[in-house]
Protein backbone atom coordinates (compact mmCIF):
# COMPACT_ATOMS: atom_id res chain seq x y z
CA UNK A 1 0.00 0.00 0.00
CA UNK A 2 1.25 3.90 -0.82
CA UNK A 3 0.27 6.40 1.87
CA UNK A 4 0.30 10.00 0.49
CA UNK A 5 0.10 12.91 2.59
CA UNK A 6 -1.00 16.43 0.95
CA UNK A 7 -1.67 19.91 1.77
CA UNK A 8 -0.93 23.13 1.73
CA UNK A 9 2.96 24.55 2.09
CA UNK A 10 3.92 25.14 5.42
CA UNK A 11 0.91 22.20 6.65
CA UNK A 12 3.92 19.96 7.60
CA UNK A 13 3.87 16.94 4.98
CA UNK A 14 7.11 16.26 4.79
CA UNK A 15 7.78 16.13 8.38
CA UNK A 16 4.88 14.05 8.91
CA UNK A 17 5.87 11.64 6.41
CA UNK A 18 9.56 11.63 8.05
CA UNK A 19 7.95 10.27 11.29
CA UNK A 20 5.62 8.00 10.00
CA UNK A 21 7.86 6.18 7.56
CA UNK A 22 10.15 5.60 11.00
CA UNK A 23 6.96 4.60 13.15
CA UNK A 24 6.09 2.22 10.02
CA UNK A 25 9.32 1.21 8.78
CA UNK A 26 8.36 2.42 5.13
CA UNK A 27 10.54 4.09 2.86
CA UNK A 28 9.36 7.76 2.27
CA UNK A 29 9.56 9.82 -1.10
CA UNK A 30 9.69 13.60 -1.37
CA UNK A 31 7.79 14.61 -4.39
CA UNK A 32 9.94 17.86 -4.85
CA UNK A 33 12.72 16.20 -3.86
CA UNK A 34 12.22 13.39 -6.04
CA UNK A 35 11.94 15.99 -8.91
CA UNK A 36 15.06 18.15 -7.87
CA UNK A 37 16.78 15.00 -8.18
CA UNK A 38 15.35 13.69 -11.40
CA UNK A 39 16.23 17.32 -13.05
CA UNK A 40 19.61 18.19 -11.53
CA UNK A 41 17.95 21.64 -10.17
CA UNK A 42 16.17 23.19 -7.29
CA UNK A 43 12.27 23.61 -7.36
CA UNK A 44 12.57 27.40 -7.25
CA UNK A 45 15.26 27.36 -10.03
CA UNK A 46 13.11 24.96 -12.55
CA UNK A 47 10.18 27.62 -11.41
CA UNK A 48 12.98 30.54 -12.54
CA UNK A 49 14.35 29.37 -15.75
CA UNK A 50 11.17 27.09 -17.25
CA UNK A 51 8.13 28.44 -15.84
CA UNK A 52 5.39 26.96 -13.85
CA UNK A 53 3.81 25.36 -16.66
CA UNK A 54 7.11 23.04 -17.40
CA UNK A 55 7.57 21.92 -13.25
CA UNK A 56 3.70 21.36 -12.95
CA UNK A 57 4.05 18.73 -16.21
CA UNK A 58 7.53 17.14 -14.32
CA UNK A 59 5.44 17.33 -11.07
CA UNK A 60 2.30 15.41 -12.81
CA UNK A 61 5.02 12.85 -14.49
CA UNK A 62 7.08 11.84 -11.55
CA UNK A 63 4.18 11.35 -9.40
CA UNK A 64 2.51 8.70 -12.00
CA UNK A 65 5.78 7.52 -12.06
CA UNK A 66 6.25 7.19 -8.07
CA UNK A 67 2.46 5.73 -7.64
CA UNK A 68 3.69 3.40 -10.01
CA UNK A 69 5.96 1.98 -8.85
CA UNK A 70 5.97 -1.72 -7.34
CA UNK A 71 6.47 -1.01 -3.58
CA UNK A 72 5.19 0.34 -0.52
CA UNK A 73 5.97 3.78 0.30
CA UNK A 74 4.81 6.76 2.12
CA UNK A 75 4.97 9.64 -0.40
CA UNK A 76 4.68 13.94 0.60
CA UNK A 77 3.53 15.63 -2.58
CA UNK A 78 3.56 19.69 -2.91
CA UNK A 79 0.96 21.80 -1.99
CA UNK A 80 0.09 22.67 -5.72
CA UNK A 81 0.33 18.75 -6.90
CA UNK A 82 -3.25 17.35 -6.15
CA UNK A 83 -4.69 20.50 -7.75
CA UNK A 84 -3.23 19.97 -11.31
CA UNK A 85 -4.08 17.65 -14.78
CA UNK A 86 -5.29 14.44 -12.88
CA UNK A 87 -3.10 14.36 -9.95
CA UNK A 88 -5.73 13.95 -7.61
CA UNK A 89 -7.29 11.01 -9.33
CA UNK A 90 -4.28 9.26 -9.43
CA UNK A 91 -3.41 9.66 -5.87
CA UNK A 92 -6.41 8.14 -4.66
CA UNK A 93 -6.46 5.59 -6.97
CA UNK A 94 -3.35 4.24 -6.18
CA UNK A 95 -2.95 5.09 -2.53
CA UNK A 96 -4.76 6.05 0.80
CA UNK A 97 -4.29 9.68 1.32
CA UNK A 98 -4.09 12.21 3.87
CA UNK A 99 -4.70 15.96 3.41
CA UNK A 100 -3.19 18.23 6.69
CA UNK A 101 -5.19 20.77 7.14
CA UNK A 102 -4.47 23.92 8.60
CA UNK A 103 -5.91 26.97 9.14
CA UNK A 104 -4.81 30.54 7.30
CA UNK A 105 -3.36 31.65 10.53
CA UNK A 106 -1.54 28.82 11.34
CA UNK A 107 -0.19 28.65 7.68
CA UNK A 108 0.60 31.95 7.53
CA UNK A 109 2.56 31.66 10.91
CA UNK A 110 4.48 28.68 9.41
CA UNK A 111 5.47 30.28 6.33
CA UNK A 112 6.52 33.35 7.27
CA UNK A 113 9.99 32.30 7.78
CA UNK A 114 10.40 29.56 5.11
CA UNK A 115 9.06 31.99 2.35
CA UNK A 116 12.35 32.09 0.71
CA UNK A 117 12.61 28.58 -0.53
CA UNK A 118 8.94 29.01 -1.78
CA UNK A 119 8.66 30.31 -5.66
CA UNK A 120 4.87 31.21 -5.02
CA UNK A 121 5.61 33.37 -2.11
CA UNK A 122 9.14 34.45 -1.70
CA UNK A 123 8.13 38.00 -2.77
CA UNK A 124 4.99 38.86 -0.48
CA UNK A 125 5.06 40.83 2.62
CA UNK A 126 3.24 39.85 5.55
CA UNK A 127 -0.14 41.21 4.44
CA UNK A 128 0.05 39.90 1.18
CA UNK A 129 0.92 36.69 2.53
CA UNK A 130 -2.27 36.78 4.30
CA UNK A 131 -4.07 37.04 0.93
CA UNK A 132 -2.62 35.13 -1.11
CA UNK A 133 -2.76 32.12 1.28
CA UNK A 134 -6.57 32.84 1.97
CA UNK A 135 -7.33 33.15 -1.67
CA UNK A 136 -5.11 30.31 -2.69
CA UNK A 137 -6.67 27.74 -0.05
CA UNK A 138 -10.02 28.61 -1.04
CA UNK A 139 -9.29 27.91 -4.57
CA UNK A 140 -7.33 24.41 -4.08
CA UNK A 141 -9.45 23.50 -1.18
CA UNK A 142 -12.29 21.50 -3.27
CA UNK A 143 -8.68 19.21 -4.43
CA UNK A 144 -7.52 18.76 -0.83
CA UNK A 145 -11.02 17.66 0.11
CA UNK A 146 -10.91 14.69 -1.82
CA UNK A 147 -8.26 13.17 0.21
CA UNK A 148 -9.18 9.63 2.12
CA UNK A 149 -8.67 11.28 5.30
CA UNK A 150 -8.58 14.83 6.87
CA UNK A 151 -6.77 15.49 9.82
CA UNK A 152 -6.42 19.06 11.55
CA UNK A 153 -3.30 20.12 11.92
CA UNK A 154 -3.70 23.46 14.00
CA UNK A 155 -1.93 23.21 17.58
CA UNK A 156 -1.02 19.53 16.77
CA UNK A 157 1.98 18.08 17.95
CA UNK A 158 4.19 16.05 15.65
CA UNK A 159 3.57 12.97 18.25
CA UNK A 160 -0.14 14.22 17.90
CA UNK A 161 -0.16 13.65 13.82
CA UNK A 162 1.72 10.72 13.58
CA UNK A 163 -0.68 8.85 15.40
CA UNK A 164 -3.69 10.50 13.83
CA UNK A 165 -2.52 9.30 10.87
CA UNK A 166 -1.43 5.71 11.94
CA UNK A 167 -4.82 5.34 13.09
CA UNK A 168 -6.47 6.89 10.20
CA UNK A 169 -4.54 4.19 8.27
CA UNK A 170 -5.44 1.29 10.66
CA UNK A 171 -7.51 -1.42 8.63
CA UNK A 172 -4.40 -0.70 5.47
CA UNK A 173 -1.70 -1.55 8.25
CA UNK A 174 -0.14 -5.40 8.05
C1 LIG B 1 3.97 24.49 -4.39
C2 LIG B 1 4.42 23.90 -3.24
C3 LIG B 1 5.81 23.45 -3.05
C4 LIG B 1 6.48 23.16 -4.41
C5 LIG B 1 6.31 24.33 -5.34
C6 LIG B 1 4.84 24.69 -5.59
C7 LIG B 1 2.54 24.92 -4.47
O1 LIG B 1 5.85 22.28 -2.25
O2 LIG B 1 5.99 21.99 -4.99
O3 LIG B 1 7.00 25.41 -4.78
O4 LIG B 1 2.04 25.14 -5.59
O5 LIG B 1 1.88 25.01 -3.41
P1 LIG B 1 5.64 22.32 -0.62
O6 LIG B 1 4.17 22.33 -0.36
O7 LIG B 1 6.28 21.05 -0.19
O8 LIG B 1 6.32 23.54 -0.13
Amino acid sequence: MKFVLLGYMGSGKSTVAKALSNKLHLPCVDLDDYIEEKEQMTVNKIFQTQGEVYFRLQESKYLKEILEMDSELILSVGGGTPCYSNNMELINQYSRSIYLKGSIPTICQRLRNEKDQRPLIADLNDGQLTEFVAKHLFERRNYYEKADTIINVDGKSLEDLVSESTLSLKEYLK
